[in-house]
């Protein structure tokens, strides 16, 4: 890569793509793993979701929209449900959270994470039973553990030793016994493919396991008897497609509830393994099943435990980009489309960052195709991108889109659920897009878009 003082994105000119991008035989044909389970191309060449047709989709709601699947966001749910029986499955809000998902995964059977007041406000609006919501953060306020204590929140994850303090005189004020899970950090850290083990935790999450404060909070805890300390918490990262990284994290943290037995006589009941299940978002991603999963996760947890001759802790884990990642698509409308000579052809849509911020910021990777008709030209190395003032703005770094793909068509990215719109910023005053949920081959709005309106009523100067 060359070197540029402006970063990496400006210099790395490579017209071939990455290695794993193969040029597709057929430039229309749609993954199932990387689309909602209802989308399917029509006779038109056209998308549809449940048989409701993209093109119908922006002639009522414009673009960019964001379109649910709602049977798929169910399925997922009923998926994790099935292969998680005894255990809770916490919905990681902060993927994305709105009171009609609320209501859908309260609907399914699913518990619910949050992690600030704002996401609590959503879930308690939408009718979220409190003693079903857990409460994260690392910097909670008093202002909102005061309200996730008189919600009557099933359980709050403590994250620091000032948080311990502002919560017991809280507890103290109100008279209750808040259920608490201490948040570990084990020296664990999973992305993607890969995961590194380190005794070294240099991050803003959870209490240190190998420099003593993981303990010491349990014991805190379990010394002033004002909190109930239920359990220990481990979240080791996103988008883990390796479970040798929840080995690692459950073998360190049941070393510490074996820790915490031998000190105080404690068996705490509960243990929770977090997140970052890793879904497709190209050709080159394969996700293990919720099933597959619970069998890794148990036969880890069943091993360690007998290791440290630990009874079994119940279970909880807190998938958020593995239950809404994959029900929702972009679509977005083509605006210009620019061919620089050899170099790769751009492809402009009328969304960009301010509606999907990863790929600027992680650099991640997505998939994209022409959605509005089918195409008989041959397939080109475009990159998709928005319409915001950074050379930076890149929505899909290398995609086969065909040939003639023009102003005017529709193009969808999959893969757009998780940790876009809950993202989404206003950058360049760009109204945040709506979110539609399409079941039965009905659309209904569940975010309305932003308007012009909108951002001047909060310009008040
Ligand atoms: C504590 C915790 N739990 C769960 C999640 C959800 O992760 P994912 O959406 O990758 O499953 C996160 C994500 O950052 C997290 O911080």
């Amino acid at each position: 890569m060359r070197a540029h003082e402006a970063g990496a994105l400006h210099a790395d000119i490579n017209n071939r793509g990455p290695a794993w991008l193969r040029t597709p035989e057929d430039v229309n044909a749609l993954l199932p793993t990387l689309w909602p389970r209802s989308v399917t191309r029509g006779a038109d060449g056209a998308l549809a979701v449940a048989g409701l047709s993209v093109r119908d989709i922006a002639t009522e709601f414009g673009t960019p929209v964001y379109v649910l699947d709602e049977a798929d966001l169910r399925s997922r749910c009923r998926d994790f449900r099935a292969a998680f029986p005894t255990e809770d499955v916490y919905y990681a809000g902060k993927a994305f959270l709105c009171r009609a998902v609320v209501r859908m995964i309260a609907e399914e059977g699913l518990h619910l994470d949050v992690c600030t007041g704002g996401e609590l406000a959503t879930a308690l609006s939408a009718g979220m039973p409190p003693e079903r919501i857990g409460f994260h953060g690392n910097n909670k306020s008093v202002a909102e553990l005061g309200r996730a204590l008189d919600a009557g929140v099933g359980r709050i994850i403590v994250d620091s030793f000032t948080e311990i303090d502002r919560l017991t005189a809280l507890a103290r004020e109100r008279g209750v016994r808040p259920r608490v899970l201490v948040r570990v950090t084990v020296g664990v850290e999973a992305h993607t493919h890969e995961f590194i083990a380190t005794a070294h935790e240099d991050q803003k999450f959870g209490f240190s396991l190998a420099g003593g404060a993981a303990a010491n909070a349990a014991f805190k805890i379990l010394d002033e008897g004002v909190l109930e300390l239920r359990g220990l918490h481990s979240h080791i990262g996103s988008q883990i497609f390796d479970a040798s990284g929840f080995e690692v994290s459950a073998r360190r943290v049941l070393a510490l509830q074996a820790q915490i037995r031998d000190a105080r006589g404690v068996e705490l009941p509960e243990l929770d393994l977090g997140g970052g299940f890793g879904i497709a978002y190209t050709t080159q991603d394969d996700p293990a099943t919720p099933q597959d999963l619970a069998k890794r996760l148990r036969k880890i947890v069943d091993s360690e435990c007998a290791a440290e001759n630990l009874a079994v802790p119940h279970l909880s884990i807190e998938p958020g980009r593995a239950i809404v990642g994959p029900a929702v698509f972009t679509l977005y409308e083509v605006g210009t489309v620019k061919d620089l000579d050899g170099i790769r052809t751009y492809v402009s849509v009328d969304g960009g960052m301010s509606d999907n911020i990863r790929t600027a910021l992680y650099d991640a990777s997505y998939s994209a195709t022409l959605a509005s008709r089918a195409s008989g030209a041959q397939p080109m190395l475009a990159r998709v991108v928005g319409k915001h003032c950074e050379s930076g703005d890149i929505v899909v770094k290398d995609e086969f889109l065909p040939a003639d793909v023009q102003p005017g068509d529709l193009v969808a990215v999959p893969g757009t659920g998780a940790y876009c719109r809950s993202m989404a910023s206003n950058y360049n005053h760009v109204p945040r897009p709506p979110v539609i949920a399409v079941r039965d081959g009905q659309a209904r709005l569940i975010v309305r878009r932003e308007t012009e309106d909108d951002l001047l009523a909060l310009d008040v100067g």
